[in-house]
């Protein structure tokens, strides 16, 4: 039996979360469930937004299923995680709790695969492609300071290391799923130094897969190529900013936020979670699609070697999908978060 941290997270967080786990269980995967408070409400009761015990937690079993959780815009918000880890004193200083597990479970890639679903209107059909996000670096690394009152600074950091067990990860992945192309996306003509690095080790890696071909595009140009002909990529390799932002527009492209899942991968331990995040907008209200944390879910389960209850999942919303009788507004229809979810299950 594989135990699963569950974080509801913040906003539709619970909503969305409560629906794939309530469609795991009823698909008869061999997991078990361990909730722990992340957010806004951890924050509330035990005064941090991410509690040591919840990375604990996560460690011990390996496996995370993850709601979104909210960061506030701009001001001085950062998540501070002091903990002993095989009696070593630790300290870590992350602006998000989403990038603070990231980093502390160490999980460097990013992997999202974003493919049209029959029923799921877009402007596009056959995109089917996987992003490869380098999920430690970057702008993210949270070094921000200000130099004045007019004048703020951020460090990019790009290293080889990082860089290249994400693309080895990320060419592994190609091969293993039977895909044939890896398309790099950069800046290296402005940030020849760290971006210039980024091309060059994804550029190496590539020489160890001679089966699968690899090119590559400036950032911009890519982002024009994938509104013209987005059915025309395969594998996309990006550092962590332009990863974060390609994932939103690669999920606009087969029907937007609602329908993306992701997975945090690690040497040791994978979170599971979907691109959006915690829309407060639309949060409490029923009408949220659960759809990307369901798929996130289905990744898991196959992750784990829950193959049959991953094709049971799939099969039961993409027949729920192509009725359009029983989908959240976002996909054209008029159910709520739970009636989605009580339609897939029927269907399980
Ligand atoms: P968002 O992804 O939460 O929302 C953007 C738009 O998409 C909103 O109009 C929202 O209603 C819609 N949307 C998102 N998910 C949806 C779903 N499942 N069904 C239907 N509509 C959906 O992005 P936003 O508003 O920029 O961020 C809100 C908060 O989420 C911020 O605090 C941000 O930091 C956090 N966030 C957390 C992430 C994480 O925990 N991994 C990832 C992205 C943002
Ligand atoms: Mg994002």
């Amino acid at each position: 039996m594989n135990k699963v941290t569950v974080v509801p997270g913040d906003g539709i967080g619970p909503e969305v979360v409560g629906s794939a786990c309530a469609i795991i269980k009823a698909s008869g995967a061999k997991v078990e469930f361990e909730e722990v408070l992340v957010g806004l409400r951890a924050e509330k009761e035990f005064g941090t937004a991410l509690p040591v015990s919840v990375l604990e937690s996560i460690e011990r079993n390996k496996l995370a299923l993850k709601g979104p959780t909210q960061t506030p815009f701009g001001g001085n918000y950062r998540i501070n995680i002091e903990r002993v880890k095989n009696g070593e004193e630790m300290r870590g200083d992350y602006p998000s709790i989403a990038i603070a597990l990231r980093k502390e479970l160490q999980l460097y890639v990013n992997v999202r695969p974003i493919k049209n679903y029959p029923g799921v209107a877009s402007r596009y059909e056959n995109v089917d492609l996987v992003i490869f996000r380098e999920n430690s670096e970057d702008l993210y690394v949270g070094n921000e300071r200000m130099i004045d009152d007019n004048t703020a600074e951020a460090i990019k950091i790009i290293t080889r290391g990082a860089t290249e067990r994400t693309a080895r990860y990320g060419f592994e992945y190609l091969k293993r799923t039977g895909r044939k192309k890896m398309t790099i996306g950069h800046k290296a003509n402005v940030m020849k130094l760290t971006d210039g690095l980024f091309l060059k080790t994804g550029q190496d890696v590539a020489g160890d897969f001679p089966d699968i071909a690899c090119d590559s595009r400036v950032i911009d140009a890519l982002c024009m190529e994938l509104v013209i002909k987005p059915e025309s990529f395969d594998g996309l390799l990006l550092a962590n900013l332009f990863g974060d932002i390609v994932s939103d527009l690669a999920a606009g492209l087969v029907g937007g936020l609602g329908v993306a899942p992701g997975a945090n991968i690690g040497k040791s331990c994978a979170m599971f979670e979907a691109v959006h995040g915690s829309a407060p907008d639309i949060a409490g209200k029923d009408i949220a699609n659960p759809m990307a944390v369901i798929l996130s879910g289905v990744l898991m389960l196959r992750h784990i070697g829950e193959i049959a209850a991953a094709d049971r999942i799939d099969a039961a919303l993409t027949q729920v999908l192509a009725e359009k009788k029983h989908v959240t507004r976002d996909l054209g229809g008029t159910a709520g978060t739970k009636a989605f979810t009580a339609a897939i299950i029927a269907k399980l």
